[in-house]
């Protein structure tokens, strides 16, 4: 079959488009013929030499997945031959990945596809979707009076997180990079856009929130935490998730005397079951359109290294060129 994997970590280049062997389903997995794939940063910090855990090899790159069933392990009972599923998780802690003509996947991280709902659109909205879920419920314990703040409305994360708080009658603020990015936040519902390029989001945060958002979601790989707290209600909670390298400075006298809180996580080390329960409510938002995916552009599956050196210089570079998620084709 074809797919895109690598031997040895190192830039772009590396991913070959070619021919492996199609993989063999465990009693315990499903083998999915892959409808569509996208692209999270993590998976360029991997193919980078992150060296997080072992990578089989060879490695075929890739979370997500959204794709169609077509034969069981002999142990599985839950799902059924052509049915449609989507997830993500794949490429993780040691698992093989999913950009590839077949994927063999362990059916506790697959999820039924809503009808409505095209591959496409399912595998830009998986790893990033639980991700969002998992951070503004589990976490930040977001309730539908909450205000929140999320940078990035139009990014991989922000966007989902955006559209969930709006799903449960949050409000919302976020910034975008761009007029046009700024529009794209306003029609997934943010009730307020700070252009970051134009003014200060510190400022402009007093004016919209004076007594503070409940809920501060930051996205970048170095977080502020003077600007985050300062701009918190008592109470709050903040999100972080990005910038293993990150060693800002920490205001700790604010930060407790307002009683605020603190969470991070990485999705891929949360259980399946946690996973399983984001999902459910990813596909009742999907199916009553309170979430829609957003694709910036939809590559050939042969054009792996190209969406791999376009993330890294959006994530990494702060390029900020992509408006949306890369997804891809076999
Ligand atoms: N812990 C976890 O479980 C987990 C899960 C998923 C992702 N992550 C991490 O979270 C981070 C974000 O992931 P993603 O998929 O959302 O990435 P992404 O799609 O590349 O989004 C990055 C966002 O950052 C915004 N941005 C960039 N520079 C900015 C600046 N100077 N000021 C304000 N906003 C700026 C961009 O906004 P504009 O386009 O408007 O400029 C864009 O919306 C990554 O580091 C990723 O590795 C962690």
């Amino acid at each position: 079959m074809k797919a895109s994997f690598f031997l040895n970590p190192g830039p772009p280049d590396v991913i070959t488009y070619g021919d492996i062997p199609e993989p063999i389903c465990r009693p315990n997995e499903v083998k999915v013929r892959v409808g569509a794939v996208s692209v999270n940063p993590i998976d360029t910090y991997i193919r980078n030499g992150a060296n997080y855990w072992p990578l089989p090899k060879p490695y075929v790159i890739g979370c997500d997945v959204a794709g169609t069933i077509v034969e069981l392990g002999s142990e599985v009972r839950s799902m059924h031959v052509g049915q449609r599923v989507w997830g993500t998780n794949q490429g993780l802690m040691g698992r093989q990945g999913t950009f590839s003509e077949y994927a063999c996947i362990d059916p506790q991280w697959l999820y039924p596809s809503p009808d409505s709902v095209s591959d496409r659109e399912l595998a830009a909205i998986s790893l990033v979707g639980i991700t969002a879920h998992i951070g503004l419920f589990s976490r930040a314990q977001l309730k539908p009076n909450d205000s929140v703040f999320v940078r990035g409305g139009t990014g991989g994360v922000g966007a989902m997180v955006l559209q969930m708080a709006k799903a449960i009658g949050a409000s919302v603020i976020t910034t975008a990079g761009s007029p046009e990015k700024a529009t794209r936040c306003r029609d997934l519902g943010a009730d307020h856009v700070i252009e970051y390029n134009n003014e200060s989001v510190g400022d402009r945060l007093k004016v919209l929130a004076p007594n503070g958002v409940d809920v501060f979601w930051e996205t970048l790989r170095m977080p502020d935490f003077d600007l985050a707290i300062a701009s918190m209600a008592e109470r709050g909670r903040m999100v972080v998730m990005a910038g293993r390298d990150a060693r800002p400075s920490f205001p700790v006298g604010p930060f407790y005397v307002k009683g605020c809180s603190l969470h991070g996580f990485a999705m891929f080390k949360e259980p399946p079951e946690q996973q399983n329960t984001a999902a459910s409510d990813i596909n009742h938002w999907l199916r009553t359109g309170k979430l829609r995916a957003q694709i910036d552009r939809v590559l050939p599956l042969s054009q792996s290294a190209e969406a791999h050196r376009l993330q890294e210089a959006n994530t990494v570079q702060q390029l900020n060129t992509l408006s949306g998620k890369i997804v891809l084709e076999p």
